[in-house]
């Protein structure tokens, strides 16, 4: 039985800080890849209540909508295209301060003004993505693409 997430941190380091291990726990002994990313996308959303939190998984040739918190989203991306696409295709982190900027944005939503996507990877392959979009401008930075990258890292076997 999980326990709620204890969040004190007063500002994003301690947070994500405080998250990790919990997330950890929360998905160490759970071998449904479903369960743990559905559980990974509500601690997200419950400690910084960002405004889309999900994931992504490589399918043959797309990547497929999976697990997320937030408003309805698009289901099928293509490698290459939009924030999502180019992430999967880099196999590294995008951040994106101004989606308006980023050409060949996919605007799920028109109220997400910027974006973070972290690549999962896994023996060397990207398997999915972590997306997270915000209804604000330059919502993230580096100290979200450092704990995010090393909370993928962690669950990357178990997602
Ligand atoms: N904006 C993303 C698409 C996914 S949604 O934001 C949930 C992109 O450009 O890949």
């Amino acid at each position: 039985m999980a326990e709620d997430l204890i969040i004190t941190g007063e500002n994003k380091q301690e947070k994500y800080e405080a998250l990790i291990p919990q997330i950890d726990a929360l998905t160490q002994g759970e071998t449904d890849e479903v369960a743990n990313m559905a559980n990974i996308a509500a601690a997200l959303k419950e400690t910084f209540d960002f405004f889309w939190v999900g994931f992504y998984k490589v399918k043959g040739d797309v990547l497929v909508l999976a697990p997320f918190q937030g408003p309805v989203a698009c289901t099928r991306i293509r490698l290459g295209k939009g924030v999502c696409g180019t992430a999967w295709q880099e196999a590294k982190t995008i951040l994106v301060p101004n989606v308006e900027l980023f050409p060949g944005h996919i605007a799920c939503s028109s109220a997400s003004k910027s974006e973070i996507v972290v690549p999962i990877i896994r023996e060397n392959k990207v398997i999915g993505v972590l997306d997270i979009d915000s209804d604000t401008l330059h919502s993230f930075d580096e100290i979200d693409q450092h704990y995010l990258e090393q909370l993928i890292a962690l669950v990357s076997a178990r997602i």
